[in-house]
């Protein structure tokens, strides 16, 4: 069943990346009235980013919460896409091939050994097979692959098809788009009343849901140091006439301890991504980054050599203090945030969209997406 949001409620989603656009196609979708405000939307990290949906080959131990998380999301991601698809009248680019996660040298096989078992131990077995066993499955994979894990339930999403499919689906639900950039989320000390633009304009509110990626910590003192950029650098290649074929399933490696992963796009391309660090709101790729993607993409795939290189990129993540997003209410009363989602927002989309209504709708709040209460660095940054 659909959850309804009051249809007196007035709606300002800051951010049009495909977790503000999400949220805001849905709650337009329940019954709000939605104004969505971002001066490109869509142009951001989500633009960028590579579309992995694979919570169990990023899982590592200690992050339980946030692979419970992701597994949810995942599960909802087929019927999201399939929503999306009739809502906007045109495809949001998913697939199911699945992924496999290889290593090189013996490090990075102990490495992969070490998630293995982990996964083993909380029932989510997956299969180990040898550099023969995958070359045969993905026979663009190289010799110098010694063996690795495959995982057929992830899946993988054209991040350019899906925002495109966002917006007119966003458009097509009614949703109003203000082309500026926030300078700030206004309140009146007990609740929210707006969002004040940067030409000093303000789009009035009942409830604000601050989902500006990296950007969100800015908007309101409330959110204060609860997000911070993380920049990763990624590569986009073309197939060339006479190139050895791509996979056809994302492949995720470890390279002497360095990961990279190709995830396929339609024609034959690929994305490879990514690398990350914590330098600040710095969006310009560097000789070294590419370099790395590049060598250790070579190492596990030969067949690039041969393929055109199309794009390079910067984007920041929206990194938080414990790697898991921030969802609900924070500050003042009115005021939501969606953010924080790190190497995971396009993953994490559907679960957080539907939280974002049950919220705004008074709704139940699936269990899985309690961790992400933002209350709980208020907590911690309390003592
Ligand atoms: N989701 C993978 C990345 O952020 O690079």
């Amino acid at each position: 069943m659909e959850m309804t949001i009051d249809s007196s409620m007035r709606l300002v989603v800051v951010g049009g990346g495909v977790v503000g656009l999400s949220c805001a196609w849905r709650a337009a979708a329940g019954g709000a009235r939605v104004t969505l405000v971002d001066a490109a939307p869509g142009s951001g990290a989500s633009w960028v980013a590579g579309g992995m949906l694979a919570p169990v080959t990023e899982a590592w131990p200690g992050e339980e919460d946030l692979l419970a998380l992701g597994v949810e999301s995942v599960r909802l991601w087929p019927g999201f896409a399939a929503r999306l698809g009739e809502a906007a009248g045109r495809e949001p680019g998913l697939r199911s091939e699945g992924t496999v996660v290889v290593a090189t040298g013996s490090g990075d096989r102990a490495e992969l050994e070490t998630l293995a078992s982990y996964l083993d131990g909380l029932g989510r077995p997956v299969q180990r097979l040898s550099g023969k066993e995958l070359r045969r499955l993905e026979p663009a994979i190289g010799p110098e692959v010694r063996g690795g894990l495959s995982v057929p339930d992830d899946l993988a999403v054209d991040n350019r098809l899906l925002l495109t499919a966002l917006r007119a689906a966003a458009e097509k639900a009614g949703v109003a788009f203000v082309a500026r950039n926030a300078a700030g989320v206004v309140d009146d000390g007990t609740r929210v009343a707006g969002v004040t633009c940067d030409d000093g304009s303000v789009v009035e509110a009942d409830a604000v849901l601050v989902a500006a990626g990296a950007w969100s910590s800015a908007l309101h003192p409330a959110l204060d140091a609860m997000v911070r950029p993380v920049k990763g650098e990624i590569l986009r290649l073309g197939h060339r006439a006479g190139a050895f074929p791509a996979p056809s399933r994302t492949v995720r490696a470890l390279v002497d301890g360095r990961p990279v992963y190709a995830v396929p796009r339609d024609a034959g391309g690929l994305v490879v991504g990514a690398t990350q660090a914590d330098v600040g709101f710095d969006l310009e790729p560097t000789v070294g980054g590419v370099r790395d993607l590049l060598r250790d993409a070579e190492r596990v795939l030969p067949g690039v050599a041969e393929f055109a290189l199309l794009e390079v990129a910067a984007g920041v993540r929206p990194g938080s203090p414990d790697n898991l997003p921030l969802i609900g209410p924070v500050g003042p009363e009115g005021l939501l945030v969606a953010s924080g989602h790190h190497r995971n927002g396009i993953l994490l989309a559907p679960v957080t969209a539907e939280a974002v209504v049950a919220m705004l709708g008074g709704g139940a709040v699936a269990d899985v997406v309690r961790v992400a209460d933002p209350a709980r660095l208020l907590r911690r940054a309390n003592g």
